[in-house]
C-alpha cells in the first residue's frame, strides 16, 4: 500500500449507498411508487425477477446500519433520499413521516460522529411524475427543485453537504436511450431532453438548497465518468473514442463548467437539448465539489452501424474483471482525476463511489474472506493518493458500498458491500475488505490524518 500521507490531513473516509438499493418498506408510512417499483414489475425488466420490495430492510434496520458504519470507523456516509417518501406525487402534498425518517436517520450519524453526505436523487423518480412525462418534461426539473427546497429545509439545520443528482449518464442514456433501467424508454429525442433537465434540475436545486438550508451548504453533483481509449490506432477507432468521451463525459463536465453543450455531440446526435435563455447558466451554476463515481475504462472501436454514439466499448484483452464483467483498471481513477482536475478545475473532487461486486463465499466459521475486493479497494485508494500527489484537490473517498444491495437490473446476485448481507435472514456480517478499509482509515489518523470528526 502506497504513501496514505500523500492524501490530505483532513480527508474523508466514507461509504454510500442509495434509497431504493436498501431501504424496501416501498409501501410503508406513505411512499408511493417510484419509476423503479414499476419497472421491476417488467417480465425480464430485473434478473431473477428481483425488486426492490424489501431490499436490506434498512427502513426498519437502519440503527443497525449505523452502527456498522461506526464499528468501520468512516467519517462519512453518502444515502439517499427518496423522493417518493417525501413527496409522494412528485409535487403537493409533503409526506411528514417521509421526512421524519431522514430526520431520525441524521440524528444518529450525527451522534455517531459520521458526517452525512445526502444525494437528493438517486433514480427513483415519483412514478406520478413519469406519467406525467417523467424528466423529458421541464416540469420535472422545476419539481425536484421544489422538493429539493423541502428536504434541506428540514435537514439543512445539520446537513452540509448535498449532492443533487446523482449520474445523469445512466438516467439519461440507459434509462431513456438504451432502455436497460427504470423507466426503459429507447428515444434518443427523450433522452437528450432528460439529460439537459436533469442537469438544469441540479443547477435549479443548487439554489434551492442554499437559500432553504439554514447552515451553509456545500453542494455538487455526481457524474460517473470513464476513460475512453481507442482500441487500436485506426483513424476510425480514435474518432470513435472522441465520439465517446463526448457522449460519457464531455456531455455533462462542459455545459457544468460553462462552456455549454459540446458542438461535436450535438452533431452526432443530430439534435440540440431543449435549451431555454438562462439555462446554461443555471446549470454552469459554481458548485462547492465534483463528485466522481469510478468503475472502469472504455476501450473502443468505431461502429457506424450501431446506435448513437456510434462508437462500441469492446472487452480489454487479458483484463481482470469483476462479476459485473468490468475491467480492474485502478490507473484509470488517477488519469480521470487528473484530467477532470487538469480541464475544468472544480474546486474539490471526491470519489463518491468506488467499489466492486465479486461472487463472495462464507466461509463455514460464517466470515467472507474477499480478496479481490480488498485488492481493489487498496488499489483505488492508492490511485487517489497518487493523484492527490499531482496536485488533485481530492478530498474523499466513498466506497460502493456500505452493504450488499439491489444492484438495478441486476437484482441481488451482484455483491459490492464491504458488509454482506443474507437476504433471509438480513443477518449482516462486516466482509474482510471491510476490516481493512477501517483499519486503512486508522492508519490514515495514525500518519497524521486528522480523523474526519475533527475535520467538523
Ligand atoms: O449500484 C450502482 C449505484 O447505484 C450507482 N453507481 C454504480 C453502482 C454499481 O453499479
Amino acid at each position: 500500500m502506497s504513501d496514505l500521507s500523500k492524501l490530505p490531513p483532513n480527508f474523508t473516509w466514507g461509504v454510500a449507498t442509495a434509497a431504493y438499493q436498501i431501504e424496501g418498506a416501498v409501501a410503508e408510512d406513505g411512499r408511493k411508487p417510484s419509476i423503479w417499483d414499476t419497472f421491476c414489475r417488467v417480465p425480464g425488466a430485473v434478473d431473477n425477477g428481483d425488486t426492490g420490495d424489501v431490499a436490506c430492510d434498512h427502513y426498519h434496520r437502519w440503527p443497525e446500519d449505523v452502527e456498522l458504519m461506526r464499528r468501520l470507523g468512516v467519517g462519512a456516509y453518502r444515502f439517499s433520499v427518496a423522493w417518493p417518501r417525501i413527496v409522494p406525487d412528485g409535487t403537493g402534498t409533503v409526506n411528514p413521516a417521509g421526512l421524519a425518517f431522514y430526520d431520525r436517520l441524521v440524528d444518529a450519524l450525527l451522534a455517531a460522529e459520521i458526517r452525512p453526505l445526502v444525494t437528493l436523487y438517486h433514480w427513483d423518480l415519483p412514478q406520478a411524475l413519469q406519467d406525467r412525462g417523467g424528466w423529458p418534461e421541464r416540469a420535472t426539473a422545476e419539481a425536484f427543485a421544489e422538493y429539493a427546497a423541502l428536504v434541506a429545509g428540514r435537514l439543512g439545520d445539520r446537513v452540509t453537504d448535498w449532492v443533487t443528482v446523482n449520474e445523469p449518464l445512466c438516467i439519461s442514456w440507459i434509462g431513456h436511450l438504451e432502455g436497460r433501467m427504470a423507466p426503459g424508454e429507447r428515444d434518443l429525442t427523450r433522452a437528450v431532453a432528460t439529460s439537459h433537465h436533469v442537469l438544469l434540475g441540479h443547477g435549479l436545486a443548487t439554489a434551492a438548497i442554499r437559500a432553504a438550508a439554514s447552515r451553509p451548504a456545500a453542494v455538487g453533483i455526481v457524474l460517473n465518468p470513464s476513460p475512453c481509449q481507442p482500441a487500436s490506432d485506426r483513424p476510425e477507432d480514435v474518432a470513435a473514442a472522441v465520439r465517446a468521451d463526448g457522449h460519457v463525459n464531455r456531455w455533462w463536465l462542459d455545459p457544468l463548467y460553462g462552456r455549454g453543450y459540446p458542438a461535436d455531440m450535438i452533431a452526432t446526435y443530430g439534435q440540440e437539448p431543449p435549451v431555454r435563455a438562462g439555462d446554461l447558466e443555471t446549470i454552469a451554476t459554481p458548485t462547492e465539489f465534483l463528485g466522481l463515481n469510478y468503475y472502469f475504462r472504455q476501450l473502443i472501436v468505431d461502429d457506424p452501424d450501431g446506435p448513437v454514439p456510434y462508437a462500441r466499448q469492446i472487452p480489454v484483452p487479458g483484463a481482470v474483471q469483476t462479476a459485473m464483467g468490468w475491467e480492474v483498471y485502478p490507473s484509470g481513477l488517477e488519469e480521470l482525476l487528473v484530467s477532470v482536475h487538469q480541464t475544468y478545475a472544480p474546486p474539490r473532487i471526491m470519489v463518491t463511489e468506488s467499489g466492486s461486486a465479486w461472487y463472495d463465499e462464507v466461509t463455514p466459521e460464517g466470515g467472507i474472506e474477499d480478496k479481490e475486493r480488498t485488492a481493489y479497494l487498496e488499489q483505488h485508494i492508492e490511485a487517489c493518493a497518487a493523484a492527490a500527489a499531482r496536485g488533485v484537490p481530492i478530498d474523499g473517498y466513498f466506497v460502493w458500498s456500505l452493504l450488499d444491495n439491489f444492484e438495478w437490473a441486476y437484482g441481488y446476485d451482484k455483491r459490492f458491500g464491504l458488509v454482506h448481507v443474507d437476504y433471509a435472514t438480513q443477518r449482516r456480517t462486516i466482509k474482510a475488505s471491510g476490516l481493512r478499509y477501517a483499519e486503512l482509515i486508522r492508519e490514515h489518523q495514525r500518519r497524521g490524518g486528522l480523523a474526519d470528526r475533527s475535520a467538523r
